[in-house]
């Protein structure tokens, strides 16, 4: 071996699997049964909330963003407790614990409402249940989700070639979790009982728990707490920090309890939080940098904002787009009879699928030096799923009553999935280039902050494409309202497209640096 190669090696796990560090598979099993319990639930929550609560489409859809917007909020103080305290081990092992108790939960739901003289009558202590269940989930992940991400990162050395591929194989494990959950929780919920998917995706969860506890050996120190001694040290009342980190994060799961069940104070929360932590970043970037970190840090912050609209189209799936299968398509596909939940598996295939395309086109195209710029892929990411949801919404109108063409929800999919890739993985690695060094946790959570903005008000647009503005108390989808929001969000999406496109001469040169 050349100097060179050992010098590329430089601070990666010794041991290998495969070709890679043995710790990726580690990583891999433990995110794809993270994943599987996680898109296998949400798979089926809209639908449950709507069928078995009789919840109306735009309070299950406010439910739904509530919840998927704290999902991805909690990772910030999942990941600043594992920076300063805990390690990502420890991180994960406990967010791991709380996901079973979580999703074991979830199994419980208590007697259907019914109605009766045309009010809703339903099970309020199930209810109660439910969103304890959530809250579990919530904090679960937030402990859980960017901290095995972390680790990924942290079994590559900073010149190891291997790390891209690395983070290929690792997002390919989490979709093909997600598929296949999809695939079994969503059928077996739809058919047999929510109750029995959702048991399936906790014992997922329960799978990926030990493979972390009996895999993480094999991390080999590489996921460790920077000071185990702080943790040692007593917080308060003779308990230690570990310890009253655990109590905080079972806090966490009170408070998130409670805000699930106020679904409008997290949208203003997330809001407020949001432009407070931008705000942060700006003035560290006035105050601490240099003029060309400052510019950095400005062009990652107006990445991170414009994210928001993306995510907000793209959790369409969950809600929404799950609905319109349900309610509005022919789902018999050769003969075979497809749930509305395992629609939402389409994109997981097509993300496993273009995945290694795009990472190829975008060697090759560097390879010529034609690159697109950051900012160009995230400008043509909102065109394509702006344009996406306009020209689906044109295609539902073709088809009257509720056999409309499947061919118009795999296209959909096909578009937002595509979009993904121009927009999710570039962001992440660009968060973590441009940002100077001391922040960069702080940043990525405020890349995640905003992606839980964006989810949020996928709750909410979904509510407004229900019908709720015009007062729709039911289930069913207000055809023309959903419509309406369709093109107005896939409008607004090509317009911030368009305003990136402009911005890019402003934005590129940092980009390129
Ligand atoms: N499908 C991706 C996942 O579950 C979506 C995502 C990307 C979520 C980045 C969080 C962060 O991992």
């Amino acid at each position: 071996m050349s100097d060179k190669a050992v010098d590329l090696y430089a601070g990666s796990q010794k041991r290998n699997f495969m070709g890679h560090p043995i710790g990726l598979p580690i990583c891999f099993l433990t995110e794809m049964w993270e994943r599987f319990s996680y898109y296998g639930m949400r798979a089926l929550l809209i639908l449950y909330l709507t069928k078995y609560h009789l919840f109306s489409s735009g309070k299950a859809s406010m439910i739904y963003g509530a919840f998927v917007g704290l999902v991805y909020m909690l990772p910030i103080i999942g990941g600043y407790l594992s920076d300063r305290y805990l390690g990502n081990r420890k991180a994960v092992t406990f967010g791991a614990i709380l996901l079973v108790l979580g999703h074991g939960l979830m199994a419980y739901h208590g007697s259907a409402a019914y109605m009766e003289e045309g009010v809703v009558v339903r099970d309020e202590f199930a209810l109660n249940i439910f969103f304890l269940a959530l809250a579990l989930i919530i904090t679960g992940v937030g402990f859980l989700k960017a901290n095995i991400t972390t680790v990924v990162g942290a079994l590559y050395g900073p010149n190891d070639p291997r790390r891209d591929s690395g983070f290929t194989i690792f997002y390919m494990g989490l979709n093909l979790g997600a598929f296949i959950s999809m695939l079994i929780v969503g059928y077996v919920g739809e058919t047999y009982g929510w109750n029995y998917g959702f048991s399936i995706a906790g014992i997922g969860m329960f799978f990926g728990l030990l493979v972390f506890l009996w895999g993480q050996k094999l991390l080999d120190g590489h996921a460790e707490p920077r000071n185990p001694e702080i943790l040692k040290e007593i917080a308060f009342a003779g308990i230690n920090k570990e310890t009253a980190i655990y109590l905080g994060g079972i806090g966490m799961v009170m408070i998130s309890w409670m805000m699930m069940q106020y679904q409008e104070l997290v949208g203003m929360l997330l809001g407020v939080s949001g432009f407070v932590m931008i705000g942060i970043i700006l003035l560290y970037g006035f105050i601490k940098c240099t003029k060309i970190e400052r510019e950095r840090l400005m062009v990652v912050c107006f990445l991170i904002v414009v994210q928001a609209v993306f995510w907000a189209l793209f959790e369409q799936q969950g809600a929404s787009l799950t609905l319109l299968a349900d309610q509005q398509f022919d789902k018999n596909l050769f003969g075979w009879q497809v749930k509305a939940s395992q629609v939402q598996t389409m994109n997981t295939l097509f993300v496993v699928i273009l995945a290694p395309l795009m990472a190829w086109v975008w060697v090759a195209l560097s390879k010529r030096n034609m690159e697109p710029s950051t900012p160009v892929k995230f400008g043509t990411s909102l065109m394509i799923i702006g344009l996406g949801y306009i020209i689906f919404s044109w295609g539902m109108g073709l088809d009257d009553g509720n056999s409309k063409n499947f061919l118009w929800l795999a296209f959909i999919y096909f578009s937002l999935s595509l979009a993904e890739l121009f927009l999710s993985p570039v962001g992440l690695s660009i968060v973590t280039k441009m940002s100077v060094t001391k922040i960069v946790g702080m940043v990525m959570g405020t890349w995640f902050l905003f992606m839980a903005v964006g989810n949020y008000l996928a709750g909410w647009i979904s509510a407004i494409a229900g019908g709720a503005a015009h007062g729709n108390t039911t289930a069913e989808l207000d055809m023309t309202a959903t419509m309406d929001v369709y093109t107005m969000v896939g409008m607004f999406s090509m317009g911030v497209g368009v305003f990136i496109f402009l911005m890019t001469p402003f934005l590129k040169k940092e980009c390129m640096a």
